[in-house]
């Protein structure tokens, strides 16, 4: 007997004809697609009309549990995803502690298999002398990847050159990278010292993440090992991998992700939305936006935008990095970088849909079957027999400015506030299980499982 039966989906997946057809549920697992009038169901629901995708797969959100519960935790991260239709996160390692060790990674684990209401894999950070410890976490299947930052960001994880080249030659598996060439941050930060409220660009400049990308795609050439390079945010570095992946784009193994803020904000955009200030003005500058690698010139805005209509980009990741509203009304030198946004990545792309910049099957390639194929989770990306059941209904509401009201996650604050959006999905699904409907959790109940790369 079926759990649950879906009828009348129009299911939307990347790279075939939509189809309208029922999805049989048991177990959390998608059994059968086709016809589902004839199967005993304990539950049955119409989706007539309606379209139907894989749930999101978020490949980089930071969920700062165990350690700084204040800005988010297992419980409210996951539900702030479940609400904006991402049903699998991956989250990174720089909590505290880090996580780097088997232990480090098994605390993290049974915080999120109490607490999280989507699915999740845990990814472990690279550090000094710890290759032994990332391989086993890695050869057993249970980490997703191994993330390196290359340059300094929130908290204490840093790799240095020769660290980098020993994780190349030592250690397995896929390997996400924070591409940000430190030496040239450090000038810049002293010589930025003395500026009270430096522009985050000049801080952070372009040039950083172009000279980090070149020698990653070094290391590659040499090694030939998977890389998935986070949060591209330069027409530069989009072309340096371009001309690297060669025209078949198979000649070296690296993939890219990109974030929606690098989409949809701009340095020297005028602030058409965002956080109103006391003043009563609005802005989306300031320290709301400063985030690393930070928000670029309106020049590689669109240039990323062409990106990914042109099929460079592999992924897309939210980078959801909370902090609270009073952490990013300090000043520039003690506000920290990172922007919350997990629940809206699926909501402005869905807009872009609208908009007519890029199709929905475009949209399932990047935030589905492709975080999929890079991270080998081969149950999910996609709505088919024998896929795990969690998937995302679409209804076709008007736009409406996102409110904070909206938003779920505990910082309670999003950089595209006042922004026309489509809408949180109508129904979202994890394991066959309806968690949330309309932006609000409806069964608080439900707890996903760990993922892991191969199953
Ligand atoms: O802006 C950022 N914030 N970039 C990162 O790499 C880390 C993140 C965070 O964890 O706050
Ligand atoms: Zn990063
Ligand atoms: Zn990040």
């Amino acid at each position: 007997m079926y759990d649950l039966v879906v009828e009348d989906a129009t299911i939307v997946s990347g790279w075939e004809p939509r189809r309208v057809a029922d999805i049989c549920v048991e177990h959390g697992r998608i059994v059968h697609v086709g016809d589902g009038a004839s199967g005993a169901a304990r539950a049955r629901v119409s989706a007539a009309g309606k379209l139907v995708m894989p749930g999101v797969i978020d490949g980089h959100v930071h969920f700062r549990s165990p350690g700084h519960p204040h800005k988010e935790d297992w419980a409210s991260g996951s539900r702030a995803a479940a609400s904006g239709g991402v049903t699998t996160v991956l989250d990174m390692p720089n909590t505290n502690p880090p996580t780097l060790t088997r232990m480090e990674w098994e605390q993290k684990r049974a915080l999120a298999a109490e607490h999280s209401r989507v699915n999740f894999g845990i990814w472990v950070g690279a550090s000094a002398g710890r290759n032994d410890a990332i391989n086993e976490l890695m050869d057993s299947g249970d980490a997703c990847g191994i993330k390196v930052f290359m340059g300094a960001s929130t908290g204490p994880l840093l790799v240095d050159d020769d660290t980098l080249v020993r994780l190349f030659e030592q250690t397995r598996g896929l390997i996400g990278v924070h591409a940000e060439e430190e030496s040239v941050l450090e000038v810049l930060r002293t010589r930025c010292s003395s500026v009270e409220a430096p522009n985050h660009n000049v801080v952070r400049p372009p040039v950083a993440a172009t000279i980090a990308v070149r020698r990653l795609i070094e290391l590659v050439e040499a090694h030939l090992r998977p890389v998935h390079i986070c949060h591209l945010s330069t027409e530069a570095e989009s072309d340096l991998v371009e001309a690297a992946r060669g025209v078949d784009r198979r000649r070296l193994p690296i993939t890219t992700e990109i974030c929606p803020h690098h989409l949809y904000l701009s340095a020297d955009l005028p602030a058409a939305f965002g956080r109103p200030l006391e003043n009563g003005a609005t802005t989306a500058s300031g320290n709301w936006i400063k985030v690393n690698p930070p928000i670029r010139d309106d020049a590689d805005r669109r240039a990323m935008w062409s990106a990914v209509q042109r099929q460079r980009i592999d992924t897309i990741g939210s980078d959801h990095a909370p902090h609270t509203m009073a952490e990013k009304a300090l000043p520039y030198w003690s506000a920290p970088s990172g922007i919350p946004g997990v629940e809206t990545t699926l909501p402005l792309l869905l807009t872009a849909v609208r908009q007519g910049r890029i199709t929905l099957e475009r949209v399932v390639q990047l935030c589905c079957e492709e975080p999929a194929r890079v991270f080998g989770l081969k149950a999910k990306g996609a709505i088919r027999e024998g896929h795990d059941a969690d998937f995302v209904v679409l209804g076709e509401p008007d736009l409406r400015p996102l409110t904070s009201d909206d938003i779920v996650c505990r910082v309670a604050w999003s950089p595209f506030e006042g922004m026309p959006m489509v809408p949180k999905p109508d129904a979202v699904y994890v394991a066959g299980r309806l968690v949330a409907s309309h932006g609000r959790i409806v069964d608080d109940d439900v707890r996903g499982s760990l993922t892991r790369p191969g199953a």
